[in-house]
């Protein structure tokens, strides 16, 4: 017999109003200025804004959810391939298209500027009532220096490289050189420059990404001589600062290196956080977040859009090297955020499994949650709608999306389910009164399909349980006739291979609920335990202009006898139900 976890809902409220506070304190919260997204707000520059449990992205003044997805690599490149590409986004109920945008086209020879790739990004965007998200392929994409103009990689007297142990020059530009630098900054700003001239007006684009993947691999640091002096140097007081301000919420595996020390608060990298791979990675941290940040800041004082980075994340059991070491992940969230104010978000590309996991480890760095790459796969679905429930996150965006199959892909029909009601969870997640409801997968893909106890500070509790595929009506142990309706399935009957379960809760009123998504049977209580919850009604419907629109009145056999509602795994559908407390 399976137990309900505790109450999810109630405690993320809690969390979230933390954050406010924190935000507040200048703890946590959009790193960039107040004053600088102030400007961009009355502006009306795309902006990020805190209100009520969330910060939200604003464009044209109103709060956006970004249902987007992100092009492989060299799509946008090819004019057939966008030609397919467009209509496909499109009918997939994308609202927003992560593209890169590559420094090699963009400064072909020094500062001579060749905006016809963003101009034709912007251009089909447009054409398709689609936004962007520019992604500055700039020094670094995956740790490599590929996206650099050849005037730079051919000159690496001028424009140096990381060197392995051993001496061997990397195709990583280095940052710790100015020349890279300032060369970077000057292209970024050049490029922030003439979006404010030809989109800031119109604002299809939403937010740039700050290079891309950011980190070092296969070793845990640059071995050149100048990175090898800078490592024997002082840490630098910007960051001492911070981690004494927040010597006791630093993430655990920062806090756990730097006791090692005793909390020196002077010396060398060394000295102060001890030897060792992790020592390479938060020296390499706080120089690729500078370097960042100063590309960010040159973008910004031409076009103040918000501006994150992105991280790979980590395989179990791999060190700093093994795995992409130095780049904006949770564990070293103090590093950049101290490094990097100019930034507001650092964001996770969720490959693995383990979504739940991930997601909940960036939302817990104060940052809002936006996850501009993931896995493209039918789980993804699922993984959007909880995302956005659960953390409040800005946005989902699968990788190489233009391969999905809009007739049959799981995210299409999610993308089409949030469209239809976007506003309405957008004020859900500034109420704080939505929840996500996802069965976690481990990275090993064991999936815990624990039932999990909704609360969002109502009278009624909702136990979710992740439905088996469609079949006779699921019936939790226990019910009155369940064992009359034979719930469990016969042992010898055929395993169908898992669909993917999950979606989102909103509290409309005390005892008025809204449910999204997929393979989910939910029954209520009352949260105070004081006599039982009855269903008044279930009805599944849509939003049409954000009005609901019943379309069905469920009972019978689809609420198993005015027990549970249920929403299949062969789709992704809303229902609306109401309660009534009886004795
Ligand atoms: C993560 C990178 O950020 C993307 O640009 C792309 O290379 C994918 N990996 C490929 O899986």
């Amino acid at each position: 017999m399976t137990h309900a976890r505790p109450v999810v809902a109630v405690r993320r409220a809690v969390a979230r109003a933390a954050v406010v506070l924190a935000a507040v304190a200048g703890v946590h919260g959009p790193a960039a200025p107040l004053g600088a997204q102030r400007a961009a707000a009355d502006a009306g520059i795309p902006h990020l804004r805190r209100e009520g449990q969330a910060t939200q992205l604003v464009v044209d003044g109103r709060p956006f959810l970004v249902r987007g997805g992100e092009l492989g690599n060299s799509t946008a490149t090819g004019a057939d391939a966008m030609a397919r590409a467009w209509p496909r986004l499109r009918a997939l109920h994308l609202n927003t298209v992560l593209a890169p945008v590559s420094w090699e086209l963009i400064e072909p020879e020094e500062g001579r500027y060749d905006f016809r790739s963003v101009d034709r990004l912007l251009a089909g965007a447009r054409a398709h009532d689609l936004r962007l998200v520019l992604l500055w392929f700039g020094s670094w994409k995956n740790s490599m220096s590929s996206y650099a103009p050849t005037w730079v990689k051919t000159d690496q007297r001028r424009f140096p490289r990381t060197e392995a142990t051993r001496g061997a020059g990397q195709e990583i530009l280095s940052p710790f050189a100015e020349a890279n630098v300032a060369a970077d900054a000057r292209a970024f700003a050049a490029l922030m420059r003439h979006l404010r001239r030809v989109d800031g007006a119109r604002h299809t684009v939403l937010m740039v990404q700050v290079e891309n993947e950011i980190g070092m691999i296969p070793e845990a640091r640059d071995h050149s001589a100048t990175a090898d002096s800078l490592f024997a140097a002082p840490v630098p007081a910007a960051l001492l600062h911070r981690l004494q301000a927040r010597r006791d919420s630093l993430a655990p595996e920062l806090r756990a290196r730097w006791a090692t020390s005793g909390f020196r608060t002077a010396g060398s990298w060394g000295a102060v956080f001890g030897p060792g791979l992790h020592t390479d990675e938060l020296f390499m941290a706080w120089h690729f977040a500078r370097y960042a940040d100063r590309v960010a800041a040159a973008g910004k004082r031409e076009y103040p859009l918000p501006m994150f980075v992105n991280a790979a994340l980590i395989r179990p059991g791999y060190t700093p090297g093994r795995y992409v070491s130095a780049g904006p992940l949770p564990h070293l969230v103090d590093v950049w955020r101290a490094g990097a104010p100019s930034l507001d978000l650092l964001s996770p590309d969720i490959y693995f499994p383990n979504v739940h996991e991930w997601a909940t480890r960036y939302a817990r760095t104060g940052t809002p949650l936006f996850v501009p790459e993931a896995r493209l796969s039918p789980q993804v679905a699922v993984d959007a709608l909880w995302a956005v429930g659960a953390h409040a996150a800005i946005g989902y965006s699968p990788f190489a999306i233009e391969n999905a199959d809009p007739a049959t892909a799981p995210i299409g029909r999610a993308y089409a389910l949030l469209a239809s009601m976007d506003s309405l969870v957008l004020a859900h997640q500034r109420r704080g009164t939505i929840a996500g409801v996802m069965p976690p997968i481990a990275v090993d893909g064991t999936v815990d399909a624990t039932p999990q106890r909704v609360v969002l500070g109502g009278p009624y509790a909702l136990t979710v349980r992740f439905a088996d595929p469609p079949g006779p009506p699921v019936i939790s142990p226990g019910q009155p006739g369940a064992a009359a309706m034979g719930g469990a399935p016969a042992p010898s009957a055929p395993v169908a291979p898992p669909a993917p379960r999950g979606g989102l809760i909103i509290a409309l009123g005390p005892d008025d609920y809204l449910v999204a998504g997929t393979g989910l049977v939910v029954t209520f209580a009352p949260a105070d335990g004081v006599g039982q919850a009855g269903i008044l009604s279930v009805d599944e419907g849509r939003f049409v202009q954000g009005r609901w629109m019943p379309t069905m009145r469920l009972n019978g056999d689809q609420t198993h006898q005015g027990r549970h509602l249920s929403i299949a795994t062969d789709g992704f559908g809303v229902q609306r139900v109401r309660l009534y407390r009886y004795r």
